[in-house]
């Protein structure tokens, strides 16, 4: 009787990432890596997955029921993002299939990024830039580009998690805001107190706000969570920035609110549709608009990346993979 082949599980990475992390993944599987960055189609995506145990994505893979009948060979989902609306979580547990995220390695660095573009939002840095760049600047004005005061000024955050308490961390701390929030559930009074920040409703956090900052998850219960009516409720000084996901604001609203100036400026780092952007966004001079850099620093990636790659590897050799979402 023949022994049985050893056989190494096969997996798939679906973007291009760090070598030195796919150097490690080849230390325990026969990797398939998508080393051009190509963009797939969910086709392609479906037929590279064929054979695979293992599925190392990003942000931009979706991962339904019907990829996963497809894919009967799987067996982990590991992403290296935090956000993961782009998984069915409950139909990968329905099938056996574990889903891990990437939190915590990326909370500074994302909080840091929606904390300089609340400033630059505020501030009018991306409009002043191209004015100079443009060959405008021929003399100091009293009153050129002047926006809002960041110090002082009543930091709001809708979604209190590890990232919106980072970002109330900033403000609290290194600007003397005051920090209000609204979240499902209310921080413990001793991570509140430090802080100063004040659990507030929905409507108050809109109203009270002078620089709101969306650091929620997207879900069918965040969907367009700032719309006309929501903006119209917020002051016309203020600014709203955007580091979570598109969906959670209607972009098409935010853009008809800044040209009419029911609010001062916002700072857009996701989409709804992206990498397409809504045309009125790209014609206004109020909004800094950047690609979805929020964790992109290259130490804070490549531990994101690191991060996936523990999982997917003691998830596929009988380990504990350490951040997994399956409940
Ligand atoms: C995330 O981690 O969810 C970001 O959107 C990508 O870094």
């Amino acid at each position: 009787n023949a022994m049985s082949p050893v056989t190494v599980p096969r997996v798939l990475v679906a973007r291009q990432v760090f070598p030195e992390v796919v150097a490690r993944l080849r230390l325990h599987f026969d990797v398939c890596s998508n080393d051009d960055d190509d963009a797939w189609s969910r086709a392609q995506l479906i037929e590279r997955l064929q054979g695979c145990a293992g599925a190392f994505i990003t942000t931009g893979e979706r991962i339904d029921a019907a990829l996963l009948d497809a894919c009967p060979d799987l067996r982990a989902v590991c992403t290296l993002a935090v956000g993961y609306n782009n998984i069915d979580v409950a139909a990968c547990t329905a099938r056996g299939v574990l889903v891990s995220n990437a939190p915590d390695v990326l909370t500074e660095t994302t909080a840091d990024l929606g904390f300089a573009l609340m400033m630059a939002a505020a501030r009018r840095m991306s409009e002043a830039e191209r004015s100079l760049r443009r060959g405008e600047w021929t003399r100091w004005s009293v009153d050129q580009f002047c926006g809002q005061d960041v110090f002082g000024a009543t930091l709001g955050i809708l979604g209190m998690g590890r990232i919106g308490q980072a970002i109330a961390r900033r403000g609290a701390l290194g600007f003397g805001m005051k920090v209000v929030y609204h979240n499902r559930s209310r921080l413990p009074d001793d991570q509140e107190a430090p802080l100063g920040a004040r659990w507030v409703s929905k409507l108050e956090l809109l109203r009270e706000a002078d620089h709101l900052v969306l650091v929620l998850p997207y879900s069918p219960a965040s969907h367009h969570a700032i719309g006309a009516a929501e903006l119209a409720e917020m002051k016309p000084t203020a600014t709203l920035t955007n580091i979570a996901r598109g969906g959670i604001v209607d972009d098409a609203a935010l853009a008809v609110a800044l040209r009419q100036g029911v609010i001062a400026a916002a700072g857009l780092d996701v989409y709804e549709n992206e990498p397409a952007l809504h045309p009125a966004l790209l014609e206004l001079p109020n909004v800094v608009l950047l690609p979805h850099i929020g964790s992109a620093s290259r130490p804070t990636r490549l531990a994101m990346a690191n991060l996936a790659a523990d999982n997917l590897i003691a998830a596929l050799t009988g380990g504990a993979p350490p951040t997994v979402l399956n409940p």
